[in-house]
């Protein structure tokens, strides 16, 4: 598919449930989120709908987000109804890794190819501060239960936050020296409860550059930049929607726990997909599409979604 302004768009980031088992405090409230009838929440059957209606629009890969996408009753078998799609080359998840102890496994052998795994922080004091209810050691097992499991090219997904995290970049870029994975750090963008944060907690993430490690440059991946520490078994991903805006080479949409089309994340515009079915709902994705918006005003203002982070899917 194209959209309006003639970039490709081949990657749906599917939300499956708004609820999660943390709190970060970036990105939900301490009281959480007020739990909605079911039936505010698609259905697998509707998920799985969706799913197959982007593939053949023409959409090659689809991540399943959340909330905390494994909290989700039925996930298993959505990832392998997905999974059954024909055209679709990729089906990936991000998690807070905290429920791969035990589903990693399963989880594999619904045929899900990669796996995101959210990891701000390698201290247990900082894990429990941040994410309000989470075990550092949680994440760990399941890094560890994802690899027995058989997940290759982990990412371990880091967010930025100055005075909080900054002065573990070290810590996090010695990883990759041991492990296959990818680390990626990623800026905080202003939106629900961090929108109000001061300044000084959203770093770009060159200050990553500036440590002192022998970054080496490697092929972009996505919207990530690459690097390399000299002998390292893994990489190192930079991905700055703030200070190298990388709007103009986005593939994605987006669609809401609750059924909402979102051709960017920090837009308003929303379109209903709940109640179609076949070529109806085929258009509409199309037609959302079409009108995703150009680039997102993050270096200007904070996000113009009224939605917090687990209402969209990362
Ligand atoms: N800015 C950047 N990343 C965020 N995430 C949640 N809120 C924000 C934000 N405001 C991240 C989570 C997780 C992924 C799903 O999105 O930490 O890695
Ligand atoms: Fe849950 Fe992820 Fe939000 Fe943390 S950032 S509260 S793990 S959805």
């Amino acid at each position: 598919m194209q959209d309006g302004s003639g970039r490709t768009i081949d990657y749906l980031r599917l939300s499956v449930t708004d609820l999660c088992n943390y709190r970060c405090r970036y990105c939900m409230p301490e009281e959480g989120v007020c739990k909605r009838p079911h039936s505010d929440i698609l259905s697998l059957e509707e998920l799985a709908e969706i799913g197959e209606a982007a593939v053949h629009c023409g959409v090659k890969k689809i991540r399943l987000t959340g909330g905390e996408p494994l909290v989700r009753r039925g996930i298993l078998e959505l990832c392998r109804r997905l999974r059954a799609v024909s055209g679709l080359e990729e089906l990936c998840l991000t998690t807070n890794g905290s429920l791969l102890p035990e589903l990693a496994k399963p989880l594999r052998e619904t045929g899900v190819d990669r796996l995101n795994i959210s990891l701000d922080t390698l201290r247990p004091d900082r894990f429990a501060a941040m994410t309000r209810l989470g075990r550092l050691s949680d994440v760990l097992d399941g890094i560890r239960a994802a690899e027995d499991a058989g997940f290759q090219n982990i990412k371990l997904d880091t967010v930025l936050i100055g005075g909080f995290n900054d002065d573990e970049t070290g810590d996090f870029l010695a990883l990759t020296m041991e492990h296959p994975w990818e680390v990626r750090f990623i800026e905080l963008m202003p939106m629900g409860p961090c929108a109000a944060w001061e300044k000084s907690c959203f770093l770009s993430a060159d200050t990553v550059l500036k440590s002192n490690f022998p970054l080496q440059e490697i092929d972009p991946c996505g919207v990530a930049r690459r690097y390399r520490l000299p002998g390292a078994v893994g990489t190192v991903g930079l991905i700055s929607p703030i200070s190298h805006e990388f709007c103009g080479e986005c593939r994605r949409i987006r669609v809401t726990a609750d059924g909402k089309l979102k051709g960017c994340l920090h837009s308003r515009e929303e379109l209903p997909l709940r109640g179609l079915h076949g070529e109806a709902l085929e258009a509409a994705i199309r037609q959302g599409v079409l009108h995703k918006p150009q680039r997102h005003h993050l270096s200007e203002r904070s996000s113009d979604t009224p939605r917090n982070m687990n209402q969209i899917g990362g």
